[in-house]
């Protein structure tokens, strides 16, 4: 028989790694022959170790599966027959039934160390295309999809990808960030370690479309698994003849290589990533000029999110059209949400714009874990707005979520109940900015020191009006006059705390208009 069991780092983290040791053994002194595949996560995590096994009814999920379980759940399986953790068949769990998978379609599906396995779902069709159609309406196709940067600035990819082709030079780069530091995000780390050929695939397809033959792919040193998951496919698909010389037997050459960072959170900023893939510290460059134009070693350089890169293939593959389809306003097509902090059912969940916050919270979500009402969600990583309840009927929209001073960043929403001190929340991103910043503008460096101080004055209660009105100001300066959106996007969280959640602040009313 042939079993999955995930081999995510966060299947690992709750013993997936004992759970196959364990399988391997019981399967051994039953006599029973098993083929155990070290998949991807499907994303649903409270179910993790999900282990699936193959029927002739396609395949039957249970979860979640402890060491303890294991030798009467495979005599279960062996014989058909019912087991407590029985989930029914994988496909039919409404929580996954629910989505739209494009950019995520293979990952829990395949094994991801094998090309064979990507090839036979679908995969390097979007190559093929791209390499019909030639590089300057593959670039096109990238523009009509609508696909805007998933790292959480939203800038449209084709038109990124437009001016790269459009800039002459002896040599370009694609440089993908995978230092995906949010909070409450993991998107890039599960498609890394669940179908790492999709990233090379769409790498590959952007290198073709804009003239680079090189890429570097930026992985934080905090995914040890990506890393190694990455560095394997590479291999794999350079001995196949996808990277290097005559990629796939085509006029054009590209190969890429992984770089490990640093662990800091900075380096996920465009250009503090180039300085420290250059092997300096990483300090944020001033912009202009755009790493389009002048990127890493000064040569015109794509630089995109994983998901925006691992979503390229579906749109060669599929066509622009199909991709646009879904979504609603100038958000088209579909965003991996990841589902995390005190919730009942956390998890990646893609599907097309346009879903409430309160539907991913309170129906997708389930609520929180402590089973207490959930206060406050963060959306869109340490820098992204708390949004209450009474905002929960905003739609998962670039724009909708700007409109109410928040930002949907790399998708990621962290959610808190009801004791939550939103003033300490406040305090706690003033410091995160302290501890993270370059230390390249003063309004960063310097306002958020000052911020926490602040936030502690008006927490004790010294001199609270008058403190309120400073840490104000502090946020309006932090906000234009901060040269990356480090410091510039800080203010979101403290301001979204102070507006919605007065009364943690000791405050009779709101303190702004
Ligand atoms: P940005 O708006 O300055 O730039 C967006 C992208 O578009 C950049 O790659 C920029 O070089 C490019 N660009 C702008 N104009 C262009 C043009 N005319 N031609 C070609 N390219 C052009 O935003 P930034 O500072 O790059 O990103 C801020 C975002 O990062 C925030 O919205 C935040 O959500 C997100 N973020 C994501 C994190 C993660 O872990 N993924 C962590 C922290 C922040
Ligand atoms: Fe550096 Fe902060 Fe200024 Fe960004 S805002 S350049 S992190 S000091």
């Amino acid at each position: 028989a042939r079993i999955f069991i995930p081999g995510d780092a966060a299947a690992l983290a709750v013993g997936a790694d004992d759970v196959a040791a364990t399988f391997s053994a019981a399967a051994q002194a039953k006599g029973v022959s098993l083929d155990i595949v070290r998949n991807g996560s499907r994303g649903l995590y409270w179910l993790e170790p999900m282990v699936e096994v193959e029927t002739a009814q396609g395949r039957i999920a249970y979860g979640p599966v402890e060491a303890e379980d294991v030798s009467a759940l495979l005599d279960a399986m062996l014989a058909g027959e019912p087991h407590p953790l029985l989930l029914g068949p994988t496909e039919d769990i409404p929580w996954l039934k629910r989505q739209t998978r494009l950019t995520f379609a293979r990952c829990g599906i395949v094994d991801p160390r094998s090309l064979d396995d990507y090839r036979a779902h679908g995969g390097y069709k979007g190559l093929e295309r791209a390499l019909a159609l030639g590089a300057e309406a593959t670039v096109e196709e990238v523009v009509q999809s609508g696909l805007r940067g998933r790292g959480g600035a939203g800038f449209p990819t084709g038109i990124k990808w437009r001016t790269v082709a459009g800039t002459s030079a002896d040599q370009k780069y694609i440089v993908c960030n995978a230092d995906e530091g949010d909070s409450g995000t993991f998107a890039d780390r599960m498609i890394i370690e669940g179908d790492p050929f999709v990233l090379i695939e769409g790498m590959t397809i952007s290198g073709i479309a804009v003239g680079a033959t090189r890429g570097y792919l930026y992985i934080r040193s905090e995914y040890p698994h990506a890393v190694a998951m990455m560095e394997a496919a590479i291999r794999t698909a350079r001995e196949a003849g996808y990277l290097g010389h005559a990629v796939a037997g085509s006029a054009f050459d590209f190969d890429m290589e992984v770089r490990v960072g640093a662990g800091a959170y900075v380096c996920g900023e465009e250009t503090a990533l180039l300085e420290s893939l250059e092997g300096r510290r990483g300090v944020v460059r001033a912009k202009p000029p755009l790493p389009a134009h002048k990127g890493l070693f000064g040569k015109p350089t794509v630089i995109n999110n994983v998901i925006s890169l691992a979503t390229v293939p579906i749109i060669l593959a599929e066509g622009a059209d199909a991709y646009r389809d879904f979504g609603m306003g100038r958000s088209r097509g579909t965003m991996p949400i990841q589902i995390a902090g005190n919730v009942k059912h956390g998890g990646l969940f893609e599907i097309a714009f346009g879903v409430t916050l309160g539907e991913l919270v309170d129906e997708i979500g389930g609520g929180t874990a402590s089973g207490k009402p959930v206060r406050a969600v963060q959306v869109g990583g340490p820098l992204g707005a708390y949004f209450p309840r009474a905002l929960f009927d905003t739609p998962f929209d670039y724009e909708a979520f700007a409109g109410k001073d928040g930002l949907i960043g790399h998708g990621g929403i962290v959610v808190f109940d009801d004791t939550v001190d939103m003033a300490k929340q406040a305090r706690f991103a003033m410091e995160f900015c302290a501890i993270e910043s370059c230390g390249k503008c003063t309004p960063c460096r310097i306002g958020s020191t000052r911020g926490v101080e602040t936030v502690d004055k008006i927490i004790r209660g010294d001199e609270r009006e008058k403190n309120l009105v400073v840490l104000e100001d502090l946020c309006h300066t932090m906000k234009f006059g901060s040269l990356c959106a480090l410091g510039g996007f800080t203010p979101y969280p403290v301001m979204s705390a102070l507006t919605h959640f007065p009364e943690d602040f000791g405050a009779q009313a709101p303190v702004l208009a």
